[in-house]
């Protein structure tokens, strides 16, 4: 960037020369600001917005210096953007910043041509993350394979294997005891958007599938790690940095560029971190 002033000069400089000096000093600044932290949005597919707590990466196994946190990675692949929570993979359907809200949608299901699709993910616990199940999710259980002789909400395509049947039941079901079906190969649950499964009505058994590609959303708050929070308090970003020995450490972003270890009150002057202290008590 600073290379790039003009050259003292008493000719004047032909103008298509001038546009190209001009052109690689707009791109050093926005490179060296991107390279910090990406400001941009950045988009996958038909989803725009991947920006920051989320962060975009081409390759899994392409550690790079990133920002954002580390369960936020969002990996796109043949123009769909992906979201791994624990071990499995949900396709993003819509990041909402202004909610704080990411839609998702079972990978598998999505994709599938299959009209009567087995479940195969289980809903992920989500203790440790930054995210949560939004409010307007709520829950459809599959039993597979059940050697039960019950007849409501049994889901026909999914087949008889040996005279055994599977069911799908809601939550408000599943509170009717008597309707949950005992001595099945498998129970999976899966989350999906309450308004959609409403739509469905009595039509559950024959187009649950309908729901589960709707998709469920979970909501964000603010980085439940430590480091990062006290980074963010600083109105830092948090991320990663690749060191020399190619190991990756905690990095937090700053708004004037710099990168620091820590968080951005700190050596930045004493004069500034002390009047700093003293406002944030
Ligand atoms: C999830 O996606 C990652 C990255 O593409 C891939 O390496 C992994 O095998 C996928 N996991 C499953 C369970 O499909
Ligand atoms: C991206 O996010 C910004 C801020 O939340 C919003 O104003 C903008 O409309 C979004 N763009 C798209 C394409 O969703
Ligand atoms: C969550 O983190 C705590 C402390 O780091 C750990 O003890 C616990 O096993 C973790 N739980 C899950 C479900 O990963
Ligand atoms: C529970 O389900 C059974 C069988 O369908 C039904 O007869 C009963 O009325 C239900 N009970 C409640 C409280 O909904
Ligand atoms: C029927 O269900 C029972 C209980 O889950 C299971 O042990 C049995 O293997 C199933 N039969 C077939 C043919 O899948
Ligand atoms: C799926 O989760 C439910 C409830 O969390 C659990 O009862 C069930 O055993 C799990 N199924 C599998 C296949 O892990
Ligand atoms: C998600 O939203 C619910 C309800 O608004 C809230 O209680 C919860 O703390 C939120 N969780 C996260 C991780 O943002
Ligand atoms: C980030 O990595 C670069 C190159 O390895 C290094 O010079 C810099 O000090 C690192 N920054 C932090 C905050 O670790
Ligand atoms: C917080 O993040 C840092 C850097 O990624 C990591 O070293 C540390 O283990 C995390 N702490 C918790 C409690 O997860
Ligand atoms: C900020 O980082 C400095 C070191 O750079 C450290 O002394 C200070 O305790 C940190 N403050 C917070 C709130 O983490």
């Amino acid at each position: 960037m600073l290379d790039a002033k003009p050259p003292p000069s008493s000719l004047p400089l032909p103008i298509p020369l001038l546009f190209l000096v001009l052109l690689f000093s707009i791109a050093a600044v926005s490179f060296a600001s991107d390279y910090a932290c990406q400001e941009l949005s950045t988009s996958c597919g038909s989803v725009t917005n991947i920006t920051y707590p989320f962060w975009l990466a081409n390759d899994p196994a392409d550690l790079f210096t990133h920002c954002g946190y580390p369960e936020f990675m969002v990996i796109c692949r043949n123009n769909t953007p992906i979201l791994s929570l624990a071990t499995d993979n949900y396709t993003v359907t819509d990041i909402d910043h202004d909610r704080r809200i990411i839609s998702l949608a079972d990978a598998d299901i999505f994709g599938s041509a299959d009209t009567c699709p087995r479940v195969r993910h289980n809903l992920t616990s989500l203790t440790n993350f930054s995210l949560a199940y939004a409010p307007s999710d709520t829950y459809l259980t599959f039993f597979f394979n059940c050697n039960d002789d019950r007849t409501e909400y049994t889901v026909p395509c999914l087949g008889h294997a040996g005279g055994n049947i599977s069911f799908v039941l809601t939550d408000e079901m599943i509170e009717n005891n008597s309707l949950v079906p005992d001595n099945c190969e498998a129970v999976i649950v899966a989350p999906v958007l309450r308004d959609h499964l409403n739509s469905l009505e009595y039509e559950l058994a024959n187009r649950y599938k309908e729901a589960l590609q709707g998709g469920f959303e979970l909501n964000w708050s603010a980085s439940t790690n430590d480091t990062c929070s006290h980074c963010e308090q600083s109105y830092g970003r948090c991320g990663s940095n690749m060191t020399s020995s190619r190991t990756l450490v905690f990095a937090c972003f700053c708004s004037d560029g710099r990168t620091e270890s820590y968080n951005c009150s700190g050596s930045h002057g004493k004069k500034k971190k002390k009047k700093l202290k003293g406002t944030q008590l």
